[in-house]
């Protein structure tokens, strides 16, 4: 078992790419700590120079305790399995898990041993004379865990083990993973670009976007109270409501979220009211889980929006609504991409110079980051709220709808996506 502290790690690829970005974080003893962000985010370059397959350009690594920058991988007692777990076509299956015993010259009995009641652990045990060309992509997977865990490592990392399967055996796979890990005790960085696979293996999610760490905690923690809008964003299965409201405290009487055509009132009771009042008179961004909204009908007083039912969707296990509300669509706040600038003072090059003209530069860009108004989103699209409706369509299409607010559940943040911190109820 081992400790990871990461104390601002950066990664610049030869040619100046920023692949990952001052992370400081930290796996404590035993712990399932997951890295999620989306696909070149820089989560396998970060898995990489822990394993110390990957230089380190800035920052320190430590392993244990021990500044482990410039160990050699053999030096880490580290092991790591990959997407397409390779194996030694010809080896069995026993001697594909018993390799790495064999390197360390284990006692053969011991290691028969050894191999036998792991592979009793991943149900591969009747696989145990085959060749890894007769198995199938699930059981190739548990003989790659096998080999990595035979020795008992201090520290076990995975690079998306699970996304070359499909749907039955990730879910299958996904729990034993769990429970072997788990029952080894040994600390484990797990890397995935999906969310159910972070929630459900997670003591804790660290989440990146483009190098840069997001958040950090307990998968209930991340998923409740979201550091910004993009981690809210990207822990949804299905996409974020998210709109622009002004902050308004009229007479003193209440704080109040003016969306347009549409208002909540948060009393001064509420606890977040306070926090929310010190944006009075500028614009923030209000963050809603499509389960936090509901059918209500007509007569219905609560905290509401309203507009007319656009589209359904059926899911199989539940009705998803798309509610036409007459706001604009505000585009998820994403940190301003510094790999562009990393390329240095001479320009960024071709590729950044078409960024640039895409996107306009940073501060460009911040200046044109009043709501309604970012840059790419020119078509003025309109928002479209999402509501899950449970087993039975309550709409139609095109009826007028009204939809029921839990405000508990609003995420509140600052027109740059960051969260404004309100005291937890
Ligand atoms: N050897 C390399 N040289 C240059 N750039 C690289 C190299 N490996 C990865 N990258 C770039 O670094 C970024 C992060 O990559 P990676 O760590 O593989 O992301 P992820 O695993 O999150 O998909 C990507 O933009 C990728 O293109
Ligand atoms: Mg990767």
């Amino acid at each position: 078992m081992s400790s990871v502290v990461l104390d601002k790690v950066t990664k610049v690829y030869p040619g100046g790419h920023l692949a990952v970005d001052r992370m400081s974080l930290k796996a404590e003893n035993g712990e399932f700590l997951v890295l999620l962000g989306p696909s070149g985010c820089g989560k396998s370059t970060l898995l990489r120079m822990i394993a110390g397959l990957e230089e380190i350009t800035r920052g320190d690594l430590w392993l244990d305790g021990e500044l482990a920058n410039h160990l050699a991988p053999r030096d880490r007692d580290v092991a790591m399995v990959f997407q397409n777990g390779a194996l030694y076509p010809h080896r069995t299956v026993r001697g594909n898990m018993a390799f790495p015993l064999e390197i360390a010259k284990a006692d053969p009995t011991k290691m028969r041993e050894r191999v036998t009641e792991l592979s009793k652990v991943l149900h591969i045990e009747e696989t145990l004379e085959r060749r890894p060309g007769t198995l199938s992509g699930g059981q190739r997977q548990r003989v790659a865990m096998g080999r990595a865990i035979v020795r008992q490592p201090k520290l076990f990392l995975m690079d998306e083990p699970l996304s070359n399967l499909d749907a039955g055996m990730r879910t299958e796979l996904r729990m034993e993973i769990s429970a072997l890990v788990r029952s080894l005790g040994v600390t484990t960085i797990y890397v995935t670009h999906d969310q159910v696979e972070a929630l459900t293996l997670a003591d804790r999610i660290a989440i990146l976007n483009r190098g840069v760490l997001q958040d950090v905690g307990t998968p209930a923690q991340i998923y409740n109270d979201p550091a910004t809008a993009f981690v809210a964003a990207f822990l949804n299965s299905q996409q974020l409501n998210l709109l622009a409201a002004t902050v308004h405290t009229p007479q003193n009487q209440y704080v109040l979220l003016d969306f347009g055509p549409h208002r909540l009132i948060i009393p001064w009771s509420d606890p977040r009211a306070y926090a929310i009042s010190q944006y009075v008179g500028g614009q923030v961004l209000v963050g809603v889980r499509p389960d936090g909204l509901a059918p209500v009908p007509e007569s219905y007083d609560g905290p509401a929006f309203f507009g007319r039912v656009r589209a359904l969707e059926y899911h199989g296990h539940e009705w998803l609504a798309y509610i036409e509300c007459g706001v604009p669509a505000v585009p998820v706040p994403e940190p301003p991409d510094r790999r562009v600038a990393a390329h240095g003072p001479e320009g960024p090059g071709r590729l950044g110079g078409m960024v640039r003209r895409l996107f306009g530069n940073r501060e460009e860009r911040e200046e044109q980051e009043q709501v309604g108004q970012h840059p790419g989103s020119g078509t003025h699209r309109r928002a479209d709220l999402i509501v899950r409706l449970g087993g039975r369509p309550v709409w139609r299409a095109n009826d007028a709808a009204k939809v029921g607010v839990d405000v508990s559940r609003l995420m509140l943040f600052r027109p740059d996506g960051s969260r404004i911190d309100t005291p937890r109820r």
